[in-house]
């Protein structure tokens, strides 16, 4: 935990806190610290952090930076909120070992949405009118970052979703960013990956008519299948839940698709599976980023394998970056691979920090300026260059599920 540090006896800069911030700092030494910092001046420019390649850097002991998290923790897209964490309090963890922001470090905040929209809503609510956070990551699922979104956008508080695809996300307005690609990119890198590498010349798409997320991309990857050459000869909804798909699925094995498209999440996909191959259906399922859960292959198993779902990294890619942070996240989390998730929670929280640094201030407009200039951030989830928009423009790979254990193989990088 970032507070621990601070307690130490090591030099600590002075920082001013704007009033509005000094409201959470609260027990013990933390209030102590509060007083003697000049409460209601305004704020200093943070301290310049080591240069890199000096001797050992000091661990963060100055006033903790707070930022939130909001994320779904439990329920039925519970991995995607427990992998965001975790990524992000590894990146954390070496922030402030490394010196903070200026010798401050950054705090956590974290509340769980459950894949509530009425819950994110809340979650973000708190973070802002509550806690008073610098700034919010997450969340996940586009529906859910649409929902906490203009609680941040109205109280002027930047938000980076490390992952939300769907493009609503960003429009709603110049607070809010992301660090992945969206979904037309990532709806053409599935129809490219289906008619060139699976020469797939017909699609059928079953998509989550509730969830923005599926519903976005299942309309990208038809506009793209098309306009290659493809004929999607099926389309059909189900909703996040259902537990059965008998309906839909007999109705799209008469169509005989050569792929089958589902944009849905994880635990959707995985019972689909399950009866697209109780069904006799034997085409290849293909489908995004949403499918990226280790409980996946948990709930489909042998179902699943042999089908493919583009995606934001490949723990099995090929690159030296995704190497050393695969190493460092086995290290703290008993040995678990990281997902993608992870890693865009990883490189969404030090882009907050090195946004911080650059800004020299916690103040939500510089804040904001600092993070829209982000410019080729080499993270683990690729070169991070935010755009006018607010989204990063960056590659997506394309992995199979094979192997034994059954899981994620990187098979191709898809460029934009
Ligand atoms: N892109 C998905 C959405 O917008 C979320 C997601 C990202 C899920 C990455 C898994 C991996 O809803």
């Amino acid at each position: 935990m970032a507070l621990i540090s601070w307690l130490s006896s090591g030099p600590r800069s002075t920082h001013t806190l704007s009033a509005s911030r000094v409201g959470r700092i609260a027990t013990g030494a933390a209030a102590l610290v509060a007083c003697a910092l000049a409460l209601g001046a305004a704020p200093a420019p943070a301290k310049p952090v080591a240069p890199d390649g000096a001797a050992a850097p000091r661990p963060a002991s100055g006033t903790p930076i707070l930022v939130g998290h909001y994320a779904s923790l439990t329920g039925p897209e519970a991995t995607f909120g427990q992998s965001t964490s975790e990524g992000i309090r590894l990146a954390l963890k070496e922030i402030n070992a490394s010196g903070g922001i200026g010798g401050r470090p950054i705090e956590l905040r974290e509340y769980d949405t459950k894949g509530e929209p009425k819950e994110a809503t809340l979650a973000v609510t708190r973070l802002v009118k509550s806690d008073n956070v610098v700034a919010v990551l997450g969340e996940v699922a586009s529906g859910l970052s649409l929902a906490g979104a203009p609680v941040c956008q109205s109280a002027g508080v930047p938000m980076i979703s490390p992952s939300s695809t769907n493009v609503r996300v960003t429009k709603v307005g110049d607070m809010i960013f992301r660090v992945c690609f969206i979904d037309p990119f990532q709806g053409s890198a599935c129809a490219k990956f289906a008619t060139n590498e699976l020469k797939a010349k017909t699609a059928a798409i079953l998509y989550d008519q509730k969830a923005p997320y599926s519903e976005g991309l299942a309309k990208e990857f038809k506009r793209a299948f098309k306009k290659l050459g493809g004929e999607i000869v099926s389309e059909l909804t189900y909703t996040g839940g259902d537990g059965d798909f008998t309906t839909q699925l007999t109705s799209i094995r008469s169509r005989k698709p050569d792929v089958l498209f589902i944009p849905g999440y994880y635990t959707d996909v995985g019972n689909i599976a399950l009866q697209v191959r109780k069904l006799g259906i034997t085409c290849p399922m293909l489908g995004g980023d949403g499918w990226d859960s280790e409980k996946l292959a948990e709930v489909a198993g042998k179902a699943i394998e042999g089908s493919f779902y583009s995606n934001h990294y490949a723990p099995d890619q090929p690159d030296e970056q995704v190497r050393i942070f695969i190493e460092k996240y086995r290290a703290d989390y008993k040995g678990k691979t990281p997902d993608g998730l992870a890693a865009l929670g990883y490189d969404a929280a030090m882009i907050l920090a090195d946004s911080l640094k650059r800004a020299g201030s916690t103040d939500g407009k510089k804040l904001r300026d600092a993070i829209a200039a982000t410019k080729d951030y080499k993270g683990v989830t690729g070169m991070i260059t935010i755009d006018a928009n607010r989204d990063a423009i960056k590659s997506a790979v394309i992995v199979e599920m094979k192997g034994t254990p059954l899981g994620p193989k990187y098979r191709s990088t898809i460029s934009p």
